[in-house]
C-alpha cells in the first residue's frame, strides 16, 4: 500500500527557473525511500513542495490519500511528519534534554509524561544521561545527530525525513548513524525518506532509491542494483561516488 503519491509535480520559480519537471514518485508503507541527485537538483525544493513549504502549481502529493493542497486537513497531514534537519537544529538556549521535551510536549501536555518520553527517546538513540543536562555546543557532532534524532522521533512520527543525515561526520561517526536510522526506521515501522549525497549512506539506509536530474526521476530501484544500472547519469553518479 502507498503512504506517498507524488504525481506528476512541477515547480518553477519567478526566475525563470524549472526545478521539479514532472516528478512522480510512490513510496510505500514502511519502506525507506533515498532520493539521490546532484547539489541544485532540487532535492530539497521537493521536500518543500512534500511539507507544503512550497506551493505546486500543477500534480499532486497525497499521504495516506490526503492532498498537500487540501487546507482542511493540513494539520493532520503535517502532523505525519518529522523531519532530522541537516545542521540538526537543535535549539542552543535549550539542554539536550530540554530539546526533546520541547518536541514530546507538541503531542503530549502532561510535563512528567513528556520528560519521560524524552529520556526514554535519548536512552533509545544512545546518548547517555550525563548529556541530557549539557548544552548542544557541549556535545559532539554525532552526540548532536542522535538528539536532533531523539527530538524528530518524540512526536511519534509516520513518516521520517532524513536530509544528508550524514554529512558533516566523520565516516565510522557516519557508520554509527545510519546503524541508528535503519534501527529507528525498523523499530518504529515508519516510512522513511533520505536526500542524501553519501552513495555509501544510500545503499545501506534504503530499500530503495530514486535519482533526480534535470528535474526528473531518472531511475528508481532497488539500493542494491544502482552498481549494475545500465542508465548514464546513475553509472555517471555511481562511479564519481566510488573514485
Ligand atoms: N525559493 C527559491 N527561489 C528561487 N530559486 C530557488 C528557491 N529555492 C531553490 N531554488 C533553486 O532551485 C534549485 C534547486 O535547489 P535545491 O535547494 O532543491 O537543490 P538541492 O538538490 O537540494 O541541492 P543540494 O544538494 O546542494 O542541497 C537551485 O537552482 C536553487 O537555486
Ligand atoms: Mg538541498
Amino acid at each position: 500500500m502507498n503512504k506517498i503519491i507524488i504525481k506528476d509535480v512541477h515547480k518553477s520559480f519567478e526566475s525563470g527557473l524549472r526545478v521539479l519537471n514532472g516528478i512522480s514518485l510512490n513510496i510505500k508503507v514502511g519502506e525507506s525511500r533515498i532520493i539521490l541527485g546532484q547539489s541544485g537538483c532540487g532535492k530539497s525544493v521537493l521536500l518543500k513542495c512534500l511539507l507544503g513549504i512550497m506551493k505546486i502549481p500543477s500534480g499532486d502529493i497525497r499521504v495516506d490519500d490526503i492532498s498537500v493542497k487540501d487546507k482542511s486537513r493540513h494539520n493532520e497531514y503535517l502532523r505525519k511528519f518529522s523531519i532530522l534537519f541537516q545542521g540538526n537544529a537543535l535549539f542552543d538556549s535549550m539542554t539536550i534534554l530540554e530539546n526533546v521535551i520541547f518536541s514530546a510536549n507538541q503531542i503530549n501536555k502532561n510535563k512528567s509524561a513528556c520528560r519521560r518520553v524524552a529520556e526514554e527517546k535519548l536512552l533509545a538513540v544512545g546518548l547517555e544521561s550525563r548529556v541530557f543536562d549539557l548544552y548542544p555546543a557541549e556535545i559532539s557532532g554525532g552526540m548532536q545527530k542522535r538528539a536532533a534524532l531523539a527530538r524528530a522521533i518524540a512526536i511519534e512520527p509516520e513518516i521520517l525525513l532524513f536530509d544528508e543525515p550524514t554529512s558533516g561526520l566523520d565516516p565510522i561517526t557516519s557508520r554509527k548513524i545510519c546503524h541508528l536510522l535503519k534501527d529507528t526506521i525498523k523499530s518504529l515501522g515508519v516510512t522513511a525518506i533520505t536526500i542524501t549525497h553519501d552513495l555509501k549512506a544510500a545503499e545501506f539506509l534504503g530499500d530503495s532509491v530514486s535519482v533526480l536530474n534535470n528535474g526528473s526521476v531518472v531511475w528508481t530501484g532497488l539500493a542494491r542494483q544502482m552498481s549494475v544500472c545500465k542508465n548514464e547519469f546513475v553509472k555517471n553518479f555511481y562511479d564519481a561516488s566510488c573514485a
